[in-house]
């Protein structure tokens, strides 16, 4: 499928949308602008990326689309704004666009309640072992109720370590509470005691949250810092019974250590809705083991969180394209 190029008005600014998005955002952004929408499912391949940007004052991207300097070059100097439709931004040079003076948004905050469903969900489909049950009853393998059977950990009133405590940690914080948990919290600076302590959350240090969690769940932004924060090392500071949730980043996780963590008793269980690369390949071991449970990539895949997310997304792309402030603008080093 070719793309489509809306009807072209003068005067009005150019923009690229690098994929459909729901219409809560897209109708105001072709209303507004001269647009050229790619509607496969699949992102631009990198050379039709480049080609389509040419000229224009505005580019929505997704967490698929690197902008970087060779990306900015092939825009030229008209650019004015890069909207990601997403509240990661780990796909941006931010840096690279401020010195172009070409502003940057995200959309927090609309996701947040969404992700942390989606990293409850994952944290109890694993420790109940959902994806195991489901495929055992379709292979006709149920023949009676077992007093053995699909056996895993309690999440009421377990431990819980939260690696990354902004908005979508104290999220899974809040859903913990409900379960009865103890909630441990690492970040790299403490949040006020106001926002720790009626969410029960303790600071602890990593070393402490990973050797007394029986549940990690990560929700760091994706940096050189975080980068295979969960490693050979860290794993192996995890109880044997632990159970590792990643809604954050793919790379956060060094996925080699965690398929010979998962496959030798180091850890008990993972879930995860990111991986490294996306979409993970099939021969990747992960794949291979029925303690892994991997999800595409949806944590913020409800339809009103989507269509939140594209609202805000055309906010920023049309504030951006018209020289005004951005409602929701990254800023670089933030
Ligand atoms: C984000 O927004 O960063 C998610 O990963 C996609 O919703």
């Amino acid at each position: 499928m070719g793309s489509q190029v809306a009807e072209r008005a003068a005067g009005r600014p150019r923009v690229f949308v690098a994929r459909r998005i729901p219409d809560e955002g897209l109708e105001s952004i072709v209303a507004a602008c001269e647009s050229d929408v790619w509607p496969d499912e699949l992102p631009p391949p990198r050379a039709e990326l480049l080609r389509r940007v040419a000229g224009c004052d505005g580019i929505l991207t997704l967490l698929t689309d690197r902008v970087d300097d060779e990306l900015l070059d092939a825009a030229g100097p008209r650019l004015r704004v890069v909207s990601n439709y997403g509240v990661g931004y780990d796909n941006i040079d931010v840096a690279a666009c401020t010195r172009r003076r070409v502003a940057v948004g995200n959309t927090p905050g609309v996701l947040t309640e969404t992700t942390a469903d989606l990293a409850w969900a994952l944290l109890m489909a694993a420790a109940r072992r959902l994806p195991e049950g489901d495929r055992y009853v379709r292979a006709g393998q149920w023949r009676t109720w077992g007093p053995l059977l699909l056996l895993g950990p309690d999440v009421h009133g377990a431990t819980i370590g939260i690696v990354g405590f902004g908005r979508i940690g104290q999220a899974v914080a809040r859903r913990a509470r409900g379960f009865g948990m103890t909630v441990l919290y690492h970040d790299v600076q403490r949040v006020p005691d106001e926002v720790s302590e009626p969410l029960g959350a303790r600071f602890v240090t990593l070393d402490e949250l990973l050797a007394e969690s029986d549940f990690v769940s990560l929700h760091v932004n994706l940096t050189e810092v975080t980068r295979h924060l969960i490693n050979a090392y860290t794993l192996a500071a995890m109880k044997p019974t632990a159970v590792l949730v990643n809604t954050s980043r793919g790379p956060v996780v060094d996925q080699f250590a965690l398929a010979d963590a998962l496959r030798d008793g180091t850890i008990w269980a993972a879930a995860l809705d990111v991986t490294d690369p996306e979409p993970i390949p099939m021969d990747d071991p992960l794949v291979g083991l029925d303690n892994c449970l991997i999800v595409p990539h949806i944590a913020s895949a409800s339809r009103a969180t989507r269509g939140k997310m594209a609202a805000m997304a055309a906010a920023n792309l049309i504030a951006g394209v018209r020289g005004e402030p951005l409602p929701t603008p990254v800023v670089a080093g933030a």
